[in-house]
């Protein structure tokens, strides 16, 4: 596999800008080391850069939704022989606003520019907002994930890129 594409949406722009009667947002490939996303992943999450620990060893493109400058979500695409969508998070004063879905939208973009022929996610059974934040896509639920893989009951959900 070749390297990930550096320019995305297209040549010479990272960002891509969304817009409804409530928000207007900026989704923006973002670099590991980025300002802000160490502290605001352990802000969120409780966990130092604990998200971006198993990224970093495959090729990866790291997307900050943005609000006002404000980094309001964030996700990760990898490519680990197969390409997954991972650490979907959306800060909760912006929840159920589409964001998720719009992260998810963007980063199978991103795989699918990048030549991917189907692509996974990971998901717990009762993660209700994270499976509907999926659901405009053809994704079907394939496997159950190993203990090892995810310490609750979840699947994971496979889309073929046609
Ligand atoms: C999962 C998560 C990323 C969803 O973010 P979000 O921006 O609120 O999601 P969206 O607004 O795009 O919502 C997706 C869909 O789920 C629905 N939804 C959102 N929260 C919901 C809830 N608590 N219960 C039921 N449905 C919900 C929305 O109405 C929307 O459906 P629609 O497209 O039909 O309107 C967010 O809840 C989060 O960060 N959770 C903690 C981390 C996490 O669980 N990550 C996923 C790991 S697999």
């Amino acid at each position: 596999m070749g390297n990930l594409s550096e320019e995305y949406p297209r040549k010479g722009s990272r960002s891509l800008f969304f817009k409804k009667s409530e928000w207007n947002m900026e989704i923006r490939r973002i670099n590991d080391n980025e300002k802000g996303l160490k502290s605001w992943i352990k802000e969120l999450t409780g966990k130092p850069a604990d998200l971006l620990v198993p990224t970093a060893k495959f090729q990866h493109a790291y997307f900050g939704a943005f609000m006002d400058g404000k980094m309001i979500g964030f996700s990760v695409v990898l490519t680990s022989g197969k390409w997954i969508l991972d650490a979907l998070f959306v800060h909760p004063d912006h929840r159920g606003k589409g964001i998720a879905g719009k992260l998810t939208e963007v980063r199978i973009d991103f795989a699918k520019q990048n030549g991917a022929r189907e692509i996974w996610y990971c998901c717990s059974d009762r993660n209700t907002a994270s499976l509907l934040s999926h659901k405009g896509y053809k994704f079907a639920k394939v496997k159950k994930a190993a203990p090892e893989e995810a310490p609750e009951p979840s699947h994971w959900h496979k889309m073929d890129i046609t």
